[in-house]
């Protein structure tokens, strides 16, 4: 299909590879490493992430011989470049220079080097430095015919994502006199009558260091938005290097799937690919579920544009508390996942398994065994399997159902002490609304509260605490025009200062809803409270609401249990040509997935009639075809009701009414373009 960004990768297949170090191993092995490579399909490698000390082993004094062979030998090869510009990892002659660069915790200690990004990401020093060794790279391979992807720092905030420094307190000062403009801004804004906290001076607000007790919550909510800000530009300094010298070649950094520390709604807007480092537990039976939505918010991130799995791993993980390998086929698996989520790239942490440091144990493409590992036979059976999918690069992933992510309501439920309860956060909510609706079959895109959700049907808000105005106009304009909102709890009870909504929550949402929220009723951890829905009785942990829908709204499910039963839990209006559902409780999965088994009916989309984990489909479309993948990610075979005669590209056979899915089994099922995706169910 036609690269629907302005700098798109230069690589004419499915991207695979992994990280590769070359500099810990002796050069003799880099001609394996390029034979073994070439043998199991590679065509990209990530390079040279965590190098900077040994391309600049004293300041300003460089030593490029040794990339300058590796990357030589990968051309030779054909092996293609994600080139990273080595800034994860300041060298230790720069932080003994500047030990005021070091990143300070909230309770005032420096972290000490002796891991990596040992840095203040407001430091002008870093960033001075940063800019250098960026511009440094660039001059010296922009124009190196093998890069085709430019990989800026590693994972943001993966270790580093907040600091709480005088350099920080500097930054934040500023941030905030951009956001408030003046003192009496900012002391409106953080509600400063409440414990004495006016500020008269801008020198005397520090960061959110530890205090006494519950810091003021709008000042800990604006602190998470300044230290996604201050990494942010970061990232764009680095990105405005490189488009100077090098405009053709694609910027990514490397995200974290769903990462609560970081708006990556923003830092998409300042790349031109997305590109994703995902983990899932092999200990964990769902973990794919979990994957699902994590890649639903990738593709979203560039509005459906295909993105690539940068990192995952071929078996264990090494940080861990337990690191469980992965069994035979479940790399392929969870590899194929992403790629059915819109991936155009499978890639690994990391090419070859380290013999020493922290990541020794961390499994690899090729294991300590060499050729002889299993990982490496799974890669290169891996490598050969991907060719045959070629079909799919560039094409688009289907949905028609999304689900608002919002890291200011994240933050905002997360980041505060004083809450009505603490065990009921956006994430929490995301993955139990995901997950209901994977459980039914749905695959779910990630979307902004601002929309555009012209794409879909239903539109899930499992949790929205901070909402403002044009958020609750885009969400009633998507009901009126047809389209069906469900939302969850304890949304709209701030705006974005972090005060309560006139008359309470759902504030502005309240008209769409058609309910208002008395109060908020968390019950205790061990009150086994429940919920009737549709004639049956649901679990209902840990939250309840006392809320008195109008006369327009319908009461579709009651409190069973507790001070509030009897009252209503659930609650639909006809908004519009649309609905607005209300779903003031938790609800345990099943009872979820009752709730949306209706809002799906309502909207005209089909649902599985048995809840499955294991099995999972989703449709990635061209102009002409929908590519179908069919994945079973459990240990049983499932049976799977098929569209007839479609082409099976893994296996190269026609289908006929039902397929086969063996153990970790995956199909991607070719028929023509159809008006809505194929939909597959498990067979009766
Ligand atoms: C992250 C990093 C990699 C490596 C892997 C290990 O994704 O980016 O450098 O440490 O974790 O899982």
């Amino acid at each position: 299909m036609a690269p629907d960004t302005a700098r798109p990768l230069r690589l004419e297949a499915l991207a695979y590879g992994g990280d590769y170090n070359p500099d810990q191993w002796s050069e003799d092995v880099w001609d394996e490493d390029i034979r073994l490579m070439l043998e199991a399909g590679v065509n990209l490698v990530s390079l040279p992430i965590f190098s900077w000390p040994q391309l600049e082993p004293e300041p300003g004094v460089f030593d490029w011989s040794w990339l300058d062979r590796v990357l030589a030998k990968l051309w030779d090869a054909g092996i293609r470049i994600d080139l990273a510009t080595a800034t994860a990892t300041p060298p230790s002659w720069l932080l003994r220079a500047h030990p005021e660069m070091m990143p300070m915790d909230a309770d005032g200690h420096r972290l000490e080097f002796g891991s990596r990004q040992t840095y203040c990401p407001s430091s002008p020093v870093w960033r001075e430095n940063v800019a250098r060794m960026t511009r440094a790279m660039a001059e010296r391979y922009g124009d190196h015919p093998g890069v085709v992807l430019w990989h800026i720092s590693n994972e943001y905030g993966d270790h580093t994502s907040r600091c709480w420094c005088p350099e920080s307190a500097r930054h934040f000062r500023r941030w905030l006199r951009d956001r408030y403009g003046d003192l009496d801004g900012l002391n409106e804004a953080w509600g400063v009558n409440v414990w004495g906290q006016r500020y008269t001076s801008w020198d005397h607000i520090e960061t959110p260091r530890r205090a006494p007790g519950p810091i003021n919550p709008t000042k800990l909510l604006d602190f998470e938005r300044f230290s996604s800000d201050a990494l942010l530009e970061l990232f764009q300094l680095e990105v405005d290097v490189l488009r100077e010298i090098t405009p053709e070649i694609p910027v990514t950094t490397n995200f974290m799937s769903m990462f609560r520390d970081l708006d990556y709604w923003r830092f998409a807007d300042a790349e031109d690919i997305v590109t994703d480092d995902a983990y899932p537990d092999p200990a964990d039976p769902i973990s794919h579920v979990g994957a699902a939505l994590n890649y639903g918010l990738m593709r979203a991130l560039k509005g459906g544009q295909p993105w690539l799995l940068l990192e995952s791993s071929a078996s264990a993980t090494s940080w861990r508390d337990v690191n469980v390998p992965k069994a035979p086929g479940k790399m392929r698996v969870d590899s194929l996942q992403a790629v059915a989520h819109g991936s155009d790239a499978v890639m690994f942490f990391q090419w070859r398994q380290a013999k020493y440091g922290q990541e020794k144990f961390h499994s690899s493409m090729l294991g300590h065994r060499g050729e002889a590992s299993r990982t490496y036979q799974e890669t290169k059976a891996l490598g050969q399997e991907l060719k045959r999918l070629e079909a799919v690069r560039g094409t688009r992933v289907r949905s028609r159902v999304a689900l608002v992510v919002d890291w200011d309501s994240w933050w905002g439920s997360s980041a505060i002490e004083s809450l009505p309860s603490q065990r009921l956060n956006w994430a929490r909510q995301a993955r139990a609304w995901h997950r209901a609706m994977h459980l039914l079959g749905q695959p779910v895109d990630a979307v902004r509260a601002t929309g555009p959700f012209d794409a879909y049907d239903v539109v899930l808000v499992p949790n929205l605490y901070i909402v403002d105005t044009a958020q609750a106009a885009a969400l009633t304009a998507f009901a009126d025009g047809g389209g069906h909102v469900a939302v969850g709890p304890f949304s709209g009870v701030v705006d974005d200062t972090e005060k309560v909504h006139d008359g309470g929550a759902p504030g502005p949402l309240r008209a769409l809803l058609g309910v208002e929220v008395d109060e908020q009723w968390p019950h205790a951890d061990e009150a086994a409270e429940r919920v009737s829905y549709a004639g049956a009785e649901y679990e209902n942990p840990f939250w309840g609401e006392w809320i008195e829908p109008d006369a327009s709204t319908e009461v579709r499910g009651r409190y069973a249990s507790g001070e509030l039963e009897g009252r209503p839990a659930v609650t639909r209006r006809s908004a519009g040509a649309g609905s607005a559902w209300y779903v003031s409780a938790i609800l345990e999965d099943a009872g979820l997935v009752a709730v949306f088994r209706d809002v799906l009916g309502g909207a005209g989309l089909p649902a599985r009639a048995e809840a499955n984990v294991d099995f999972e489909s989703v449709t990635r479309s061209s102009a002409d075809t929908d590519y179908t993948f069919a994945l079973n990610h459990g240990r049983e075979p499932l049976t799977v009701t098929v569209p007839e005669g479609a082409l099976d590209l893994v296996t190269g056979a026609t289908t006929g009414a039902t397929l086969e899915l063996g153990r970790y089994g995956v199909a991607v099922l070719a028929t023509p373009r159809a008006a809505a995706p194929p939909f597959l169910t498990l067979a009766p």
